[in-house]
């Protein structure tokens, strides 16, 4: 029988796509095909096109998209050095303008009418999501089912998933929501809404607790080339395995465990917890690097420039011209970030061992206070005198003020010229 209408679902095989499934397919007499993005998450995706069509999907399709995701997405974010609130290194943030970019492709091919996503309304996916999509296919329909369904709780949802035989054993049992993929685990929900918890041992899901880790530090070299890791150990390795390897090293050391109270897009602030063993390294180990081959000026407005950089991740603005914009900044600074960075990893922490570089602005003769120092000295006393200028004038004008200011006393009169 021809249904009313065509429906693309971004579907993750839990428990409220899979309602979202038959739920679409009644509210809207449509025809569902799912896209599941796999972007190099751990969780197996075998069996979820099955579960799909069990649901009553009419076409199902996983499309691995971890290497577009880490070329793409997740380097350019590491190379502008992005943590959003200088702390989380927005893996569901960058995940989801990719699912979207996939939904979209899938719409399209398939003639679909409409997109559907299983977001919530107070969160900050559902903006990326439908941001994405109308900036990629500004003529899509997009449907939020989770914001106008009729269920109140979980409970409401797994009665409905029952009554319809929509398979979701495996999905209802965990007391957190979590979000993965290769640059990180993004967990929620459950007790961790109280900022004041101490994460349970039960939340972390890919790191040992650092008290757990080796009692031996482990040694990484990595090399980056123009931003970019290509070794890890001295050994070249594919992006994809590279950031794989780190995640179970640092991993193994309880590298990376985040417990952020954020400000989210959509005003509020809410607790996660985060997993990046692999972003915490890289991210340290690459401004390590830039620190020392990055010139002072760019360097400083880079680190600026990376907050904003941030921002527009985490406010769904990756199709943007801005984004655009600043990856042709951060792309011209690349062009020395090369050279080998060498890190300690102990109980939780990453600490810089060593860093080298081929661009290395770092001056031996210049920095040494031996024999060999080439800095000329005597240039310093005229570089104070006039550097020191604007402040001495200052001073000379407001001397009747100077004892308040340098004291801990109340500023009177701090602008008042002196009396002559
Ligand atoms: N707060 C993070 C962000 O906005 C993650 C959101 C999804 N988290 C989750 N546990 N499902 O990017």
């Amino acid at each position: 029988m021809k249904k009313n209408m065509r429906i693309a679902v971004a579907y993750s095989g839990g428990l409220d796509t899979s309602v979202m499934i038959k739920w679409l397919m009644e509210k809207y007499d449509a025809e569902i095909i799912t896209v599941t993005g796999n972007l190099g998450q751990k969780k197996e995706l075998v069996g979820v096109e099955e579960k799909a069509k069990k649901t009553g999907a009419f076409k199902a399709s996983v499309v691995d998209a971890t290497k577009e995701f880490v070329a793409e997405f997740v380097f350019p974010a590491l190379k502008a050095g992005a943590l959003y609130e200088n702390a989380y290194p927005m893996a569901t943030s960058l995940g989801r303008p990719l699912l979207a970019k996939l939904l979209v492709e899938a719409a399209h091919k398939e003639n679909a009418d409409a997109v559907a996503h299983g977001c919530t309304g107070k969160g900050n996916d559902q903006v990326r999501f439908e941001v994405s999509i109308a900036a990629l296919a500004p003529e899509l329909r997009v449907i939020a089912p989770l914001r106008e369904w009729e269920f109140t709780s979980r409970e409401e949802e797994i009665e409905y998933a029952k009554k319809h035989n929509i398979p979701i054993a495996a999905t209802v049992s965990s007391p957190y929501s979590i979000d993965e993929n290769i640059w990180g685990t993004s967990i929620e929900c459950g007790v961790l809404e109280d900022p004041m918890v101490e994460p349970p041992a039960d939340s972390y899901q890919r790191t040992v607790a650092p008290e757990d880790a080796p009692d031996t530090p482990e040694y990484v070299s990595i090399e980056f080339e123009k931003g970019i890791p290509v070794r890890l150990g001295g050994k070249q390795m594919e992006s994809v395995e590279l950031i794989h390897r780190l995640n179970e090293i640092g991993g193994a050391h309880g590298v990376g465990r985040i417990n952020l109270v954020e400000n989210r897009l959509v005003g509020i602030k809410s607790r996660e917890i985060y997993e990046a063993p692999a972003a915490t390294i890289l991210h340290f180990a690459h401004t390590e690097l830039e620190r020392l081959t990055l010139d002072k000026a760019v360097f400083h407005l880079k680190s600026q420039l990376a907050q904003e950089y941030a921002n527009l991740i985490y406010n769904g603005l990756w199709f943007s011209p801005l984004r655009s914009a600043l990856d042709g900044f951060v792309n011209e600074t690349q062009k020395t970030v090369t050279g080998t960075v060498k890190v300690k990893l102990f109980k939780g922490s990453v600490i810089i061992a060593g860093r080298t570089s081929k661009y290395s602005l770092y001056s031996p003769t210049l920095a040494t206070y031996t024999k060999d120092d080439t800095f000329d000295h005597t240039a310093s006393a005229g570089f104070i005198k006039i550097f020191g200028l604007p402040l001495k004038t200052y001073r000379q004008v407001n001397r009747s003020s100077g004892k308040n200011r340098t004291g801990n006393g109340a500023h009177k009169s701090t602008h008042e010229p002196s009396k002559p």
